[in-house]
């Protein structure tokens, strides 16, 4: 039995060493709101945040964790699906069919912790995952809207975004990793 810093919480695993983080994640912990696309670090449908920088969790082992090192999934991104980029991405109505916007959503809260005021060109280079449906400029322009609110409220401005939520079900579910 060995354990994993998930979301918070020390959890009991049992896998061959070299199984990825990914199946230990979805099959024995049950959070699936991180997809399998490709298996081989290309899509980053499988993104997670290890001690808050994203990574690949196909390609990790989950035997290369130890229980320090704090593992952060979509599900525990934010208890009510209330992190800045999930607002926007709910404004905007990032989503299309949804199964690469887990990833997306990692790797671009991570991006605006790290930059909170990217370029298109820092976008561009941090956002390699790929979306079958084509949702890149929609991400491009809530990671900017995502970027400003944050800046605002760093001001104390109140937040536009909140009432601009587009309240769909099948996209709360998309950036909260409720999907299956
Ligand atoms: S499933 Fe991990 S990068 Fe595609
Ligand atoms: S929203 Fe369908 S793959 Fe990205």
């Amino acid at each position: 039995m060995s354990k994993l810093n998930v979301n918070g919480k020390l959890l009991d695993y049992v896998a061959d060493d070299g199984t990825p983080l990914l199946w230990v994640l979805r099959e024995q912990l049950g959070l699936t709101g991180t997809k399998y696309g490709c298996g081989i670090a290309q899509c980053g449908a499988c993104t997670v945040h290890i001690d808050g920088v994203p990574v690949r969790s196909c390609v990790m082992p989950a035997s290369a964790m130890k229980p320090t090192q704090k593992i952060t999934t979509i599900e525990g991104l934010s208890a009510t699906g209330s992190h800045p980029i999930q607002k926007a991405w709910l404004a905007l109505d990032v989503p299309q069919c949804g199964f690469c916007q887990s990833g997306m959503i990692m790797a671009a809260t991570a991006l605006v912790k790290d930059k909170p005021n990217p370029t298109d060109k820092d976008i561009d280079e941090a956002m390699t995952n790929i979306c079958r449906c084509g949702t890149y400029n929609r991400v491009r322009s809530a990671i900017h809207t995502a970027a400003r609110e944050m800046a605002a409220a760093k001001t104390g401005a109140k937040p536009k975004l909140v009432s601009e939520l587009g309240k769909s079900v099948l996209n709360i579910e998309h950036i909260s990793g409720d999907q299956a």
